[in-house]
């Protein structure tokens, strides 16, 4: 059977390109996920990307997502040090999740330095731009075929 992963990001990313591209890079999202289903593609996943800048919004994706996809990739931008719902959420539907962060959100702000996706999430990814995405479908591709 086919695998697949949601992409989900969150607030502000739909910026991407033109928010703080000393921070972020020049890529838009559109190009980012692009590039993401087309990795997806040569290691056999099918990736369906998401974003919202709404909070109940992805906590509805990952209600929604349960038993349909075989993962979840989020970057869940500032709410990943603020919500409790979308960690709720996580826990809830049990679905195996990588997180991703464009920067390095340890070497910012010290509000930053809090994760809360990060105490459900499989594991973690920052500081390596757009590349963490692939980072983390390389990760979920192992993972599903050491499952098999
Ligand atoms: C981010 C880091 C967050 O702190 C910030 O609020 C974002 C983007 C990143 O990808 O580096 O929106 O998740």
């Amino acid at each position: 059977m086919a695998k697949s992963l949601l992409l989900l990001n969150g607030p502000n990313l739909n910026l991407l390109g033109t928010r703080q591209p000393e921070i972020y890079g020049h890529e838009t999202l559109a190009d980012i996920e692009k590039a993401c289903v087309e990795h997806g593609k040569r290691v056999g996943i099918d990736i369906t990307c998401k974003q919202s800048n709404s909070e109940g919004q992805l906590v509805t994706w990952f209600h929604e997502a349960r038993g349909k996809v075989d993962g979840v990739i989020i970057n869940a931008g500032a709410y990943t040090h603020t919500s409790v719902a979308i960690m709720d959420a996580i826990s809830s539907t049990e679905m195996p999740v990588a997180e991703v962060h464009l920067s390095n959100i340890h070497q910012r702000e010290e509000f930053r330095h809090l994760s809360y996706i990060s105490k459900v999430a499989i594991g973690m990814i920052c500081g390596f731009g757009s590349y963490g995405y692939h980072m983390a479908i390389d990760a979920f591709a192992d993972r599903l075929k050491s499952k098999e």
